[in-house]
């Protein structure tokens, strides 16, 4: 039998029942699989990461050593959403690495969407890489595979993928959800006890906010994104769109806009385009109605909230022709 073929007679994971059976089945096989080595995990804090982080630590506790980079482009509250689920509530084994001056320095002045995504790719191996081999004795990497990244190694995910760790961090790997579908790891993480905004987040690319601020990233561009991004995802979720929409994110391009002050004054700032698809396979996307009155609640809030943002834009754009992200 092929490990990496999802048998015909494997049962459609859809309840909590279902879910936990699962759960102590995986249980079982990691222990028959690693004893009492230790195993080491990349974990985003995305859905993947967080199930396998969730499954190992009930499997092999303190043997499970969790590295999250923040490589600051991640969204406002995440890191500290790790470290509270996992840390504090799961009493993980996590090695927190504040990456981001080394990232945002390395991206510094770099305008080109694909080097952008290189840089960031390499360095985060790198830093992982350092992380590994600051510890000893591990026998094995956890990775939140899923089934659609075997069925699809040629799609969107793999296409991004940057290399990989040198030869001789080439550990044995641990692939507790590899052959499960979306749907269904996030009901294996409900049962968990992942909370909800884990487990039913969107998708969020490796890149992060990078692909986000358009163009060379500076700080406080970032932050635009950062904040503007905030409060588009309250208000979705205060409005029952989070988990209707599939994806959706604000951008801000590298130029400025002209706007006009309170007092009448002209005013140079940014611009910031709310962007919200719908999609099966991400290969072509829709953009759903939103109610006139959120998108003008949201872009009032953006203007007042955000410092130096003077203007908001929705993006009407299917793909094709437009892709999803802005590059
Ligand atoms: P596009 O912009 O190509 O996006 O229509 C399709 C889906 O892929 C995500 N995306 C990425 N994911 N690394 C990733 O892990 C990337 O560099 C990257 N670029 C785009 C995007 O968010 C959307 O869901």
């Amino acid at each position: 039998m092929n490990p990496n073929v999802r048998p015909e007679t494997m049962e459609r994971i859809t309840t909590p029942a279902l879910a936990e059976a699962f759960v102590n089945e995986q249980l079982k096989a990691i222990k028959a699989q690693v004893g009492d080595k230790k195993v080491l995990l990349a974990l985003s804090g995305g859905v993947d990461s967080s199930v396998v982080a969730a499954l190992l630590i009930k499997a092999i506790g303190k043997n499970l050593v969790c590295v999250h980079v923040n490589h600051g482009l991640l969204r406002k509250g995440e890191p500290e959403q790790v470290i509270k689920v996992f840390r504090d509530e799961m009493d993980a084994n996590l090695v927190y690495v504040d990456a981001v001056d080394r990232f945002l320095d390395k991206l510094a002045g770099v305008a080109d969407p694909e080097k952008k995504r290189k840089i960031i790719g390499a360095e985060f191996i790198r830093v992982f890489e350092e992380e590994a081999r600051k510890l000893e004795d591990i026998s094995f990497l956890a990775q939140g595979t899923i089934y659609p990244d075997i069925l699809e190694s040629k799609g969107v995910k793999a296409h991004h993928n940057v290399g990989g760790l040198p030869e001789d961090l080439k550990f044995e790997l641990v692939e507790p959800v590899k052959l499960l579908f979306k749907d269904e790891v996030r009901v294996v993480g409900k049962a968990l006890g992942l909370p909800d905004n884990m487990v039913y987040r969107q998708p969020f690319p490796g890149p992060g906010l990078g692909v986000r601020c358009v163009g060379a990233i500076t700080r406080e561009r970032l932050e635009v994104v950062r904040e503007a991004d905030a409060i588009l995802r309250e208000e979705f979720a205060k409005n029952d769109l989070q988990g209707k929409v599939w994806q959706y994110f604000t951008v801000v391009p590298d130029f400025k806009s002209v706007g006009v002050n309170e007092k009448g004054e002209r005013t140079e700032g940014y611009l910031v385009v709310l962007r919200a698809v719908n999609t099966r396979d991400a290969m072509q996307a829709t953009v759903p109605e939103i109610p006139f009155a959120l998108l003008s609640h949201i872009t009032d809030r953006i203007t007042h909230e955000v410092k130096g943002v003077n203007r908001v834009a929705f993006d009407l754009t299917p793909k094709p022709t437009g892709t999803i992200e802005w590059e």
